[in-house]
């Protein structure tokens, strides 16, 4: 049984206990009822009124009752003028009545009624004499709390929030659960040394971007769904774009993460979570399939690529350009150290996988640098996985802004195009702690009939 309070301050909702009183505010509680219908003696089941029946909410109708026996073989639902009406009472001084619901945002609904509150279930319980509207209390993964404070305050978060509709409506726990999915490198992880590289800082380009210096070749935005699957996406779509950008075009292939998901499973959880360098090491020993042979499917679904053997054993289509048989196999996995590695790293070698922690305001990041905000800052978090395609730096009031440009997997809609800027330099939610690349083992020889 979710728990249930009286009052849902995250919603910004008061609940207001109905009594007699409040309906005066609703013309069809006032009737006439009785008046209109009739009164009848003895017990009559159809002398009877909808009450309440204007809202639609309760269409199943709720009715009231004007004959002799509302009084005693049901519980109490007589009209609210039977009493004047049929039997010459005066009108009462006090709220007479039976309880008839709950008033909830200025709606009525009746007893037992459930309605759906963002990601919380609300439901008007009796209560001895009164009736009131209980909700869960369960923080949502979208709360117009937090978009509006991010909203209302531009000038110093540096980004705006948006009210995602495939979000609406879910739990921030399970946002946590099914829409990221790394699990915190192991320690002896996160102790592996970076690689060391010799270069000028300062030659680095002020702006870079992979998706401008490769067009075409780069990974697409994909949507993970509700599956924990970021693990495997970032790791098939980091590989993916070191094959296009080491082969110079001719081995551009989208390789499935679908296959890391369902066939890496020693020590992997599928659709609730994975860690990175188990993903990589099972790409470097097995080797992947593309996304055509085993496409994604969001869920933790059979393997059906056998461990050894080549793409003719898995009964996938061989690529056209160039004369491979063999999986999509990578060089070891490597970490990448600081912020300027990173950057030399990706202006090499292509986009790096990085790993963040998850706040829960980010899931309604719309456009902007994002930084963490002080806002909720008691909720959950969790890790995820994202691919670093470049970076780059805006001028703003407050000086210089440099940023790193991400793409996640949470659709093309989310964010800017699927893509959202974060704070660089600052190790901003551990985004520069453990990043990593790989050299792709690509195919050298080419099919004939391209040579011509
Ligand atoms: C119903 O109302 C009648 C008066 O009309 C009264 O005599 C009777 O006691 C009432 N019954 C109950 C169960 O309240
Ligand atoms: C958010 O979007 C959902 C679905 O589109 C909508 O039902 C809900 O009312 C919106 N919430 C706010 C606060 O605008
Ligand atoms: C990052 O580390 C390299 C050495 O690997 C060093 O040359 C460089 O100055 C460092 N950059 C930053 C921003 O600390």
């Amino acid at each position: 049984m979710p728990s249930l309070s009286w009052l849902c301050p995250l919603l910004g909702l008061t609940l207001i206990a109905p009594s007699f009183a409040q309906f005066g505010d609703y013309s069809d509680l006032r009737g006439p009822y009785c008046q209109r219908r009739g009164c009848c003696p003895g017990r009559q089941d159809d002398c009877s009124e909808p009450i309440l029946g204007n809202n639609e909410v309760i269409s199943e109708g709720t009715l009231c009752y004007c004959d002799d026996f509302c009084n005693r073989t049901r519980n109490e639902d007589c009209c609210p003028d039977f009493w004047t009406h049929c039997k010459g009472l005066p009108p009462p001084t006090d709220p007479p009545a039976p309880l008839l619901g709950c008033t909830y945002e200025g709606r009525v609904y009746p007893v037992n009624k459930q309605i759906k509150k963002n990601c919380n279930v609300c439901k008007c319980e009796k209560m001895g004499q009164r009736a009131e509207m209980l909700c869960e209390q369960h923080p949502c993964l979208i709360e117009p709390s937090i978009t509006e404070a991010i909203n209302s305050n531009y000038a110093n978060y540096g980004w705006s929030a948006s009210n995602y509709s495939k979000f609406w409506g879910h739990k921030l726990e399970e946002g946590i659960k099914l829409r990221l999915g790394t699990l915190q490198p192991q320690r002896f992880v996160m102790h592996m040394n970076p690689v060391r590289r010799i270069y000028d800082p300062h030659s680095l380009p002020r702006e870079f971007d992979s998706e401008f210096k490769w067009p075409g070749w780069m990974s697409e935005i994909q949507d993970q769904g509700w599956c924990g699957s970021s693990w495997a996406i970032t790791t098939a779509a980091v590989a993916s774009d070191r094959f296009a950008i080491l082969s110079k075009g001719r081995e551009k292939v989208t390789l499935s993460a679908q296959h890391l998901l369902s066939c890496d499973r020693r020590g992997q959880q599928s659709c609730n979570g994975g860690y990175l360098d188990r993903a990589w090491s099972y790409i470097r020993k097995i080797g992947l399939v593309d996304e055509q042979c085993f496409p994604y499917s969001a869920t933790n679904e059979k393997c059906r690529i056998p461990r050894r053997g080549d793409l003719v054993t898995a009964n996938c289509q061989l690529p056209v350009n160039v004369d491979r048989r063999s999986k999509y196999k990578v060089a070891p996995a490597y970490r990448v150290g600081n912020e300027t590695d990173i950057m030399y790293e990706i202006l090499h070698s292509g986009p790096v996988q990085a790993t963040m922690k998850v706040y829960h305001d980010f899931f309604t990041y719309k456009r902007g640098i994002y930084r963490h905000s002080p806002i909720a800052t008691n909720d959950r978090t969790g890790y995820h996985s994202v691919r670093i395609v470049g970076w780059g730096e805006e001028y703003a009031p407050e000086g210089l802004k440099k940023y790193w440009k991400v793409a996640n997997s949470w659709g093309p809609e989310w964010g800017e195009n699927g893509h959202f800027r974060i704070v660089r330099g600052s190790n901003e939610c551990e985004i520069e702690s453990f990043v990593l690349g790989t050299w792709a083992e690509v195919e050298n020889k080419l099919l004939l009939r391209n040579e011509i």
